[in-house]
C-alpha cells in the first residue's frame, strides 16, 4: 500500500510538471481572471511572472498572494515604490524589463494581456526564447499579423489564443482541414447600442459606452465593442492566426453571447462552441490546451437561455467593421494603422475630448491619409504606428 503510494507520487511528479507562467498585464480584466484560473490549477501552475503599467496598489496585493519570482512595471514612479515595498523580489521596469521576463529561461508559458500594439515586443522575445505563448492582445496581432506568425512558424513555436471568438474558432477547427472550410462564423453581441436608433447615437457618454450587456471588460476594448471595432479587430486577428482568407470571415449578431464562434464547411455542417459568457473559460482553454479540467465556469442551461438570435450587422450605425476588411484588404502597414488611429480616437473618447460619433469619421480620415508600406519591416510598422498616433491626435484637436 505504502508502495503503491509512493510510485503514484513518483508517477505524478515524472509527468506532471509544474508550469513557470508569466502573466504580462495582470492587473487587468484578463489578468486578473487569468490568475483566478490559475489559482484553480495551482497542481499544474506557479506564478513565475507578474506585470503592470501603473497600477501599484493591484500589483502589491497580486506579488503578496502569488509570491512570483520577477514583476515588471512600466511607470518609473511605480517601480521605485515597489522597489523600496520588497527589497528581495527581482523587479524590472520597461518594455526592456518585459522582454527579459518573456525570455527568462525558467519560464515556460507567457500569458499575454496587455492592451495596445507595443505587446509585441515581449511576445516575440518568449517565441524567440521557444516559449508556449497565449494571447489575449489582439492589437499586437493586428499590428504585427505577417511578421508574428512568420516568426512562429520559423521558431515552431506554439501560439494559442485567447480571445472567446478565436477559441472558439479553434475548437470547431481543430484537427480539421482548414481547406474544407467554407466561412468561419464570428458572433458579436453588439454591444450596449444594438438596439439604439442611429440618430440617438449623438448623445452617447462615457457610462454608456463602458457597459457592455454581457461581457466585463477594460474600457479600451469595452469603447471598441460598441463601435463593433473590436469584432473588426477579430476578423483581422482570425484572418491572421489561421491563414484563412478575409472573403471567408462573416460576422453576425448574437445578442446571447452563448456561442462564441462558428465554423461552417463545404459539405453545410456548422460547428458551433457554446458556453456561458466567462472569460475564465477561453484563458483556461489557452493554458491546458489540449487537455481539459474542470473549472470555475458556470455550465450552461439551455433550457433558461431559451433562445439564440441571429441578426446582420448593420453597416450604416456600425462602419467601424467594414474598415477592418478593407484594412485587411489593402494590406501592409494599413492595419496597424487602423489599430493605432483607434487606440488615440478611443483614449481621446474616454477623457472627454470626442464624440463617440465622430470615433470612425477619424479612422476614416487617418486611414486615407495614410501612405501605405507593402510588405512592411518591423520597423517600417513602427514608424506607421507612429505617424498614425501623431496625426491623429493633430486631427482631433483640430477639429
Ligand atoms: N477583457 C476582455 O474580456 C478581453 C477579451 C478578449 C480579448 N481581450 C484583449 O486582451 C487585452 C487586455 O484587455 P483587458 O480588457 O484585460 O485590458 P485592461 O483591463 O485595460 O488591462 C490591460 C493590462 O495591460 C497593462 N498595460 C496597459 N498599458 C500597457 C503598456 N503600455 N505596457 C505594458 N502593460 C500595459 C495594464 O496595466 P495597469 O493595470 O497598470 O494599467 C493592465 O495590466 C486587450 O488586447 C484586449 O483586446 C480582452
Amino acid at each position: 500500500m505504502h508502495r503503491c503510494r509512493v510510485n503514484v507520487i513518483l508517477w505524478f511528479l515524472e509527468n506532471v510538471k509544474m508550469e513557470n507562467i508569466a502573466i504580462l498585464g495582470s492587473t487587468g480584466s484578463i489578468g486578473t481572471q487569468t490568475l483566478d484560473v490559475v489559482s484553480s490549477l495551482k497542481d499544474r501552475f506557479k506564478v513565475y511572472g507578474l506585470t503592470a503599467n501603473r497600477n501599484v496598489e493591484k500589483l502589491r496585493e497580486q506579488i503578496k498572494k502569488f509570491n512570483p519570482e520577477i514583476v515588471v512595471i512600466i511607470e518609473e514612479t511605480g517601480y521605485k515604490e515597489l522597489k523600496k515595498d520588497f527589497p528581495n523580489l527581482k523587479i524590472l521596469r520597461g518594455i526592456e524589463g518585459l522582454c527579459e521576463l518573456a525570455g527568462e529561461s525558467r519560464l515556460d508559458t507567457v500569458v499575454n494581456a496587455i492592451v495596445g500594439s507595443s505587446g509585441i515586443y515581449p511576445t516575440l522575445e518568449a517565441i524567440k526564447n521557444g516559449k508556449k505563448v497565449a494571447i489575449a492582445n489582439k492589437e499586437a496581432i493586428v499590428a504585427y499579423g505577417e511578421i508574428l506568425m512568420e516568426e512562429i512558424s520559423r521558431n515552431n513555436a506554439t501560439l494559442l489564443p485567447i480571445d472567446s471568438e478565436v477559441v472558439a474558432v479553434h475548437q470547431c477547427l481543430h484537427n480539421r482541414n482548414v481547406e474544407d472550410v467554407k466561412s468561419i462564423i464570428l458572433t458579436a453581441s453588439g454591444g450596449p447600442f444594438i438596439n439604439v436608433h442611429k440618430e440617438d447615437f449623438k448623445s452617447i457618454s462615457v457610462r454608456d459606452a463602458v457597459s457592455h450587456p454581457t461581457w466585463k471588460m477594460g474600457k479600451k476594448i469595452s469603447v471598441d465593442s460598441a463601435t463593433l471595432m473590436n469584432k473588426g479587430f477579430e476578423v483581422i486577428e482570425t484572418h491572421f492566426f489561421f491563414r484563412v482568407g478575409i472573403d471567408k470571415i462573416k460576422v453576425v449578431i448574437h445578442p446571447q453571447s452563448i456561442i462564441h464562434s462558428m465554423v461552417e464547411f463545404l459539405d453545410g455542417s456548422i460547428l458551433a462552441q457554446m458556453s456561458v459568457p466567462d472569460m475564465r473559460l477561453p484563458i483556461q482553454y489557452g493554458l491546458t490546451f489540449p487537455e481539459r479540467f474542470p473549472s470555475r465556469v458556470e455550465f450552461c442551461n439551455l433550457v433558461e437561455v431559451e433562445k439564440l438570435e441571429f441578426k446582420s450587422v448593420d453597416s450604416d450605425r456600425f462602419p467601424c467593421l467594414g474598415l477592418a476588411y478593407s484594412a485587411v484588404e489593402d494590406g501592409g502597414t494599413v492595419p496597424a494603422v487602423l489599430n493605432a488611429a483607434d487606440e488615440v480616437a478611443v483614449d481621446q473618447f474616454l477623457t472627454g475630448n470626442l464624440p463617440f460619433t465622430e470615433i470612425p469619421e477619424v479612422l476614416v480620415h487617418i486611414l486615407k491619409n495614410h501612405r501605405k508600406v507593402d510588405r512592411p519591416t518591423f520597423d517600417e510598422i513602427v514608424q506607421s504606428e507612429k505617424w498614425a498616433k501623431t496625426a491623429t491626435l493633430n486631427f482631433i484637436r483640430q477639429k
